[in-house]
């Protein structure tokens, strides 16, 4: 007998619910982006976010339902992701799941949202042997993480300030590109040349894996203004080609580096920024040059979703590891951390 789950993502502006038989089989995954809403404001706007997954969540889990061709009473457990993101926004898929679980008398599987990120990658590669290097990269989270077996994780190495997705925000928003930024900074950046300008590379102390971003935001947000007060015709093109390119360096040099050190059998990629081609480029070659495979989802399971919740949510049901009725959101939810 397989097990379905349905599984529920609301941790920032994605509404999302899917269908994930067996952590391997994604029957279906509906994603409502509410990126509309919040492009006039310049960013995700909490309160808004809110509202909108009200509005959307009951519409989404149907259609994720009907688009797998299963009804409630077919599903074996619900899973939703209760932290870290919008306290408000969190809450709307934590309130589902609880009465979907409580009604149908199923399991409730609270699913941390970077572990969901990390287990992207088994649905893209499901026989993954540990221990396994993944640097995940998204609009909130730098982090090294070295797993040494299915929900052991230890963070080898952060973000001192600007996690990689939000300096790809901040540095379009400089830019005039819009939000989200690092899709608009990827686009542009095929028309400019990588190497026209050297921006900063933090590879901070010598053995550590810590990243900073926030030397090289202010490095860029300089070149504009000179180049402003000096009449210099500007290259928006070659300046988000090499601000990428600068931070895509330090996240592929560093990743490399605890793989070889933590002795990883894979490195993968997990998180929106993961999903930039330039990125994965830049892993498939140094992958090569140490003979070390690279793993990296598809970029629909790189940004938000709730496929990857029903994988990590799968692996949790198998250890019996189920969440009691009184789960709360918890915005501030570290990887490896249980609030329930
Ligand atoms: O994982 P995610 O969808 O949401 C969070 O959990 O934060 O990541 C969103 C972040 C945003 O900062 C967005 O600009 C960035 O990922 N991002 C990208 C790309 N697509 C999304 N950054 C660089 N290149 C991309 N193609
Ligand atoms: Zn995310």
């Amino acid at each position: 007998m397989s097990v379905k789950i349905l599984a529920i993502e609301t941790s920032c502006d994605e509404t999302s619910a899917a269908v994930v038989e067996d952590g391997l089989l994604v029957r279906s995954n509906i994603i409502s982006s509410q990126v509309d809403f919040h492009k006039k404001f310049g960013g995700v706007v909490p309160e808004v976010a809110s509202r909108k997954h009200l509005e959307l969540i009951n519409r989404v889990i149907a259609e994720a339902l009907e688009k797998a061709g299963l009804r409630f009473a077919d599903l074996d457990a619900v899973g939703v992701t209760y932290g870290p993101g919008l306290a408000g926004a969190l809450l709307v898929g934590v309130a589902a799941a609880k009465a979907i679980s409580f009604a149908l008398n199923i399991p409730l599987v609270a699913v941390n949202h970077l572990e969901g990120h990390i287990y992207a990658n088994f649905l893209a590669a499901p026989a993954l042997c540990f221990p396994l290097v993944c640097l995940i990269v998204s609009g909130g989270h730098t982090d090294l993480v070295v797993i040494s077996r299915h929900g052991s994780y230890r963070l080898v190495g952060s973000t001192r300030d600007d996690a990689a997705g939000e300096a790809f925000d901040k540095i379009a928003r400089v830019l005039d590109l819009g939000y989200p930024g690092g899709p608009a900074i990827e686009q542009l950046s095929a028309y400019g040349d990588e190497e026209a300008i050297h921006f900063p590379r933090a590879y901070l102390e010598e053995g550590t894996f810590d990243f900073s971003f926030s030397g090289l935001k202010t490095a860029v947000i300089n070149y504009l203004r000179q180049a402003k007060e000096r009449q210099v015709a500007l290259d928006k093109a070659d300046v988000a080609a090499s601000f990428q390119k600068a931070v895509l360096d330090v996240l592929v040099e560093k990743t490399f580096q605890a793989a070889k050190k933590y002795k990883a059998s894979a490195v993968l990629l997990a998180g929106g920024v993961a999903a930039n081609a330039r990125l994965r480029e830049l892993f498939q070659a140094g992958a090569e040059r140490q003979m070390l495979p690279v793993v990296y989802p598809p970029p629909v399971l790189c940004t938000d979703n709730a496929a990857m919740i029903g994988c990590a949510a799968y692996y949790k049901y198998m250890r019996g590891d189920f969440a009691p009725f009184t789960l709360n959101a918890s915005p501030g939810l570290k990887l490896g951390e249980e609030q329930y």
